[in-house]
């Protein structure tokens, strides 16, 4: 069933009742003045993966997210006849949770259709549906709404700036009125072209180092001397230095200032995730790659993101649930866009773990107080060089990944800590009260483990099961296991 059947606009909402409200320019909602301050972390939902979900479904999502700092869920909406019935149950589910937890949607404009009028419409029947809703997330005022892609709809205008402004943001006024961050993989440098289509920008592929391929790296290290295969500190540090880069944010930031403007703000959404790997072969999505994931990206990237939080208005974390690209922090529940084989058994709550302290930096401006010593471990399952008869190949840009086992420490007070990937394999660091990011060889046959010792006593030990390092996979699997400790 779908909710969406009208395309007109409610009898209703007339020109006069639009303009009966207080704004002090009865326009479009890019002329309002700034109000806006408060920060928000989101995490991006993917709609489509929730064709089994219920209310219930959708409430322990809610709940599990609000308890780890994150302030609301986008919505991301593609072209399924069922998806606007998850949508309504999503707003009905936070709204029972009585958490104030935010929704807004982030429509799909990769598979939802935009080249008339009436797709223009359809999107907005989303916006009027749930402006008036307690949890619906608002933002100077407005309707806050975002997207993956759409910089090349047009709904029949001509052009994509013409497309939006004129069928989306503009016929969408009073209570209405959208506040709106599309991601368009654009050139920041021709924002100023879009100056009545979009209020602000959401950057998403800002949480992964994409500009770091094997090319690049390989290129940059033999510079120095070293190489992908026996990485020297300084090829170490060359590689790291694109992990978390806050380069694209600020350049958005720049050109969203660039863009006329009577003072109304101009909101920079930001992304952070913790890892990127799909695996489809050419018969299925046709997408068959990595970006680099290690060097612990999730957490640098949020503490890069804290360091410039006052140009940073949202961050959203991608994602909450998209198996099919690995970047999935919550639980494995819902439907699957037959990315089992890489997903089943690799759990990533870890990060939703250590989110909290994060988000609550972010949005505060201050580190909060370590109160509970965690270990957080995680890896991929087989060597980078593996062979298997897997038909769909080893992913592109996978000679980046390093056979490494990732573990960040929270640690309350000064402490040993010990990392193992095999009975006879470790590695023990002096680690200061806060958070530290440490690192070792993994090893063959060999397991993950971890231990912080104080005062020649365990503090905490964590020896997680259904994880071995190997190097005879029976298919290619870049995904991470991620293990922590409760
Ligand atoms: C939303 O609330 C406003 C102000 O209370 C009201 O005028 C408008 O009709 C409502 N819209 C919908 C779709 O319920
Ligand atoms: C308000 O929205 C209606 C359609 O919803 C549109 O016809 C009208 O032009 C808009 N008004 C302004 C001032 O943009
Ligand atoms: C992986 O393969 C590359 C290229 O064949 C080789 O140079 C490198 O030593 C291998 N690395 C490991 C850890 O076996
Ligand atoms: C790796 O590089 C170091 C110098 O950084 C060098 O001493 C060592 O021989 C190299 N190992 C291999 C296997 O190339
Ligand atoms: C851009 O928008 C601002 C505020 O909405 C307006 O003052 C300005 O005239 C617009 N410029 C162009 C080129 O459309
Ligand atoms: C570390 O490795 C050594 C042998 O290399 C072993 O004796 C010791 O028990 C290991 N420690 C841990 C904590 O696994």
């Amino acid at each position: 069933m779908r909710l969406i059947t009208s395309l007109g606009l409610p009898a209703f909402f007339t020109l006069s009742s639009a303009l009966s409200i207080p704004f002090s320019d009865s326009s479009t909602h890019v002329k309002r003045q700034a109000a806006t301050t408060t920060k928000y972390v989101v995490a991006h939902h993917i709609v489509g993966n929730t064709y089994p979900y219920t209310v219930s479904n959708w409430a322990s999502d809610i709940a599990l997210a609000s308890a780890h700092g994150i302030d609301g869920f986008a919505l991301n909406v593609g072209s399924d006849s069922w998806q606007p019935a998850r949508v309504a149950d999503a707003y009905t589910a936070a709204k029972n949770s009585g958490t104030g937890f935010k929704l807004f949607i982030s429509f799909d404009m990769s598979v939802l259709p935009c080249s008339t009028a009436a797709n223009a419409a359809a999107l907005r029947t989303y916006i009027t549906t749930y402006a008036n809703h307690t949890n619906q997330l608002k933002y100077d005022g407005a309707v806050f709404a975002s997207t993956f892609s759409g910089e090349s709809c047009t709904f029949g205008q001509s052009s994509v700036a013409l497309g939006w402004q004129t069928q989306f943001v503009q016929q969408l006024n009073g209570t209405n009125a959208v506040y709106f961050v599309p991601s368009f993989f654009i050139d920041p440098a021709t924002f100023k072209n879009y100056n009545n289509s979009f209020n602000g920008q959401f950057n998403w592929n800002s949480g992964w180092p994409i500009s770091l391929t094997t090319s690049v790296a390989n290129s940059q290290l033999s510079a120095s001397g070293t190489s992908l295969n026996n990485l020297s500190t300084a090829g170490q540090n060359i590689l790291k230095s694109y992990i978390g880069s806050t380069a694209t944010d600020t350049n958005y930031v720049t050109n969203l200032k660039a863009m006329p403007s009577n003072g109304e703000s101009r909101a920079y959404m930001a992304a952070v995730s913790p890892w990127f790997f799909t695996h489809y072969s050419p018969q299925t999505y046709n997408k068959n790659f990595i970006y680099d994931g290690d060097w612990h990206l999730y957490p640098t990237r949020w503490q890069n993101l804290i360091a410039i939080r006052s140009q940073v208005d949202l961050v959203e974390i991608v994602t909450w649930n998209d198996y099919g690209e690995s970047h999935y922090i919550g639980p494995i529940e819902g439907a699957q866009p037959n990315s089992q084989a890489w997903v089943n058994g690799f759990d990533h709550q870890g990060w939703l773990y250590m989110t909290q302290y994060f988000a609550t930096a972010y949005k505060t401006g201050t580190y909060p107080a370590i109160t509970k010593d965690q270990i957080f471990l995680w890896a991929r399952p087989h060597t980078r060089n593996a062979t298997s008869s897997d038909p769909v190949g080893k992913p592109t840009n996978y000679e980046l990944d390093q056979d490494q086992l990732w573990a960040v420490v929270f640690t309350t007070a000064a402490s040993t800590v010990t990392l193992s990937t095999s009975a006879k394999t470790n590695q023990t660091f002096s680690v200061p009260a806060g958070v530290s990011k440490l690192n070792m060889p993994l090893t063959v046959g060999g397991y993950m483990q971890g231990q912080i010792v104080r005062s020649g006593k365990t503090i905490v030990s964590l020896s997680p099961s259904g994880y071995s390092f190997t190097a005879t996979p029976s298919s290619y699997n870049y995904n991470a296991f991620v293990a922590y400790s409760t």
